[in-house]
């Protein structure tokens, strides 16, 4: 049986040897792709890999964003390219999906800018031309977001398959973290000149840091809203999506997250909801915040761990050539949810 564990070994060869290995064998392989994920897998083998450094990089800012959380980015249940699903809409499903299109679309703009991926490179529209308005030109390596974006849309958004109101959900959130992505591009210029005099500049855009993304999306997080679905068509297919409110007929805004359901707490394992729970998890006895024992524990209380923290301190150097340091000991304890 294969599991997430054998994504990160299709990172580490080089694309050669990737593509001997045969990009069959490798698609067929990757655990939760939909048939459509696995035909651009298979005509892109070398794209990917860049796509799972990208649902990993997601993730990873995923489990950042929610480190003091109850609930810490992990879910119980299949685990697939894109992390383990929640099953529940929540707001907390919402944040993963918009954080792993982002994470896609980020990772596969770098690589086209880095020359790694074929069919792309820098933003062809963004060289050589002048910007008479605000007079500089466009130099250097734009990186091409729009190409990284549509990729993440025709990839991530093809494991939708399930015509119900999750996956109008899904989508909107995938849609949500590209677009948060995508206003945080940044433009840096240079000046060239005699002695640093701008007399010509060149400006070029580049990506944001995906810290930023992860901090942003998390904010919204805070914020989500709740919809519900409206079935418009004769076949009562649901539509779009509406704040759920009452007497409102108002759309959300194309970044908000959003989610149908309520979240649980998370405070016990439970596969119903694909929560796994507090237990075991560290917690800080005296912080008021969501790291608290009191609260990410639930009341269960908490297990106190003893140990003996020992370093090197007043480190001194002697002439010629050594250091001596002292041993310094501190006790001090950890808390662990009962
Ligand atoms: C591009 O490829 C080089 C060499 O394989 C690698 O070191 C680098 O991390 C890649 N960049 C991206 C953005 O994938
Ligand atoms: C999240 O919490 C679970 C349950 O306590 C734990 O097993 C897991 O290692 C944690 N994950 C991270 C990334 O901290
Ligand atoms: C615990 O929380 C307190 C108050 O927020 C903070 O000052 C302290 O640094 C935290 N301790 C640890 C080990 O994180």
């Amino acid at each position: 049986h294969v599991t997430f564990c054998v994504w990160p070994l299709f990172l580490s060869p080089t694309l050669s040897s990737v593509v001997a290995l045969g990009a069959n064998i490798i698609c067929n392989k990757i655990p939760g792709l939909a048939p459509r994920q696995r035909a651009i897998c298979q005509s892109r083998p070398d794209a990917i890999i860049v796509i799972g450094e990208g649902a990993q990089m997601g993730i990873n800012e995923c489990q950042y964003q929610f480190r003091f959380g109850r609930w810490n980015c992990s879910a119980l249940g299949e685990k697939t390219v894109f992390g383990q699903e929640l099953r529940v809409g929540s707001r907390e499903a919402a944040f993963t999906y918009a954080i792993t299109a982002a994470g896609v679309a980020h990772a596969v703009t770098a690589a086209c800018s880095q020359g790694n991926l074929s069919n792309c490179g820098c933003d062809r529209e963004k060289q050589g031309y002048y910007n008479q308005a605000e007079g500089w030109k466009w130099g250097g390596c734009s990186a091409d977001v729009r190409y990284g974006i549509d990729f993440s849309r025709r990839f991530v958004d093809a494991r939708e398959i399930k015509k119900n109101a999750r996956r109008l959900m899904n989508l909107h959130n995938n849609e949500a973290g590209r677009k948060v992505l995508e206003e945080r591009m940044k433009l840096e210029c240079k000046c060239h000149g005699v002695s640093g005099s701008c007399t010509t500049k060149t400006c070029w855009t580049t990506l944001p840091k995906f810290r930023e993304v992860g901090h942003l999306l998390k904010e919204k997080y805070n914020v989500a809203v709740q919809v519900e679905v409206v079935r418009a068509s004769r076949l009562r297919q649901p539509t779009f999506l509406r704040i759920k409110q009452l007497r409102s007929y108002q759309k959300p805004m194309e970044t908000d997250l959003v989610y149908i359901e309520k979240s649980p707490n998370y405070c016990e394992e439970d596969a119903a909801t694909g929560s796994v729970g507090t237990q075991g998890r560290l917690c800080n006895r005296t912080s008021p915040g969501a790291d608290g024992c009191d609260t990410m524990c639930c009341g269960r209380g908490y297990n106190t761990h003893q140990y003996t923290k020992v370093w090197q301190c007043n480190c001194k150097f002697h002439w010629c050539c050594f250091v001596k340091c002292n041993t310094c000991s501190e006790r001090t304890e950890v808390f662990t949810c009962k």
